[in-house]
């Protein structure tokens, strides 16, 4: 897919220093909100990168200066297990980050994993338009990562999904486990998007969708676009694109 604006692509030499620019960009962003008295809502990626901004943000040189209260943190997808399962990206969440701040237990909008997926989708789509105040809400920022293939959240190639009547989120079907996940479109109307991607391992399918290779087509992290998407990248994921 065309993405117009084109997204912005910033290179870190470590995954290190690219998870203290967005723990920086996060207390900056919600101080901001803090001062225009709303809320910050941020829907967060699963899988490995993220721990590493996770437990940036839970250090104590940056937690205390986040407006807690202020933030409201929900999940890009979760594996359909319990919450304090190891697959579970609301338990890596909790390690890394959740259980060291004060951020009060109504501001964190877990995906019921534990439940029956269609209604698990539901619900959660019912409490994102609740908490956003919006029928077709749009999150202030969505974090991403990329698997190899070019998934992105639970939006894998090639799969078929089930949507719950809203169109907010769905129910992915997947060899290991049920997943739920925004839709594409919920990804899209985030006002701020934000791909985090490390490692070697990633390099190719990066070039592939950043330089809009034919083998980018159909892939769900080619797809996605919005007014603001930005990939955030260490040395290795972008070791493929042209300086
Ligand atoms: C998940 C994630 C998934 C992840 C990518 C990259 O639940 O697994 O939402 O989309 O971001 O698979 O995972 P890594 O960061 O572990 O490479």
């Amino acid at each position: 897919m065309n993405c117009n604006p084109a997204p912005k692509i910033q290179v870190f030499p470590s995954p290190q220093e690219l998870a203290q620019a967005v723990a920086t960009d996060w207390i900056q962003s919600a101080r901001q909100a803090e001062q225009a008295q709303r809320q910050f809502s941020v829907a967060l990626a699963g899988g490995s990168t993220p721990r590493l901004l996770y437990q940036l943000l839970a250090r104590p040189k940056n937690s205390r200066q986040i407006p807690w209260s202020w933030v409201h943190l929900f999940w890009g997808d979760e594996r359909c297990v319990p919450p304090d399962h190891a697959a579970s990206n609301y338990r890596m969440t909790w390690e890394a980050m959740l259980k060291f701040t004060p951020l009060p237990q109504k501001n964190i909008h877990r995906i019921a994993g534990e439940i029956d997926p269609p209604q698990a989708s539901q619900a959660y789509a019912q409490e994102i338009q609740k908490v956003l105040g919006e029928d077709r809400p749009s999150f202030d920022w969505v974090l991403l990562g990329m698997g190899a293939d070019g998934h992105t959240a639970s939006l894998f190639p090639g799969q078929t999904l089930l949507p719950e009547p809203l169109g907010i989120c769905a129910v992915a079907e997947r060899p290991d486990q049920k997943r739920i996940t925004l839709t594409l479109d919920t990804i899209n109307r985030a006002k701020r998007i934000s791909f985090l991607v490390t490692g070697a391992a990633k390099a190719d399918r990066v070039h592939d969708i950043l330089e809009k290779t034919g083998a980018s087509k159909k892939l769900p992290a080619a797809e996605v676009c919005g007014a603001n998407v930005e990939w955030l990248l260490d040395r290795e994921a972008a070791a493929r694109l042209r300086q």
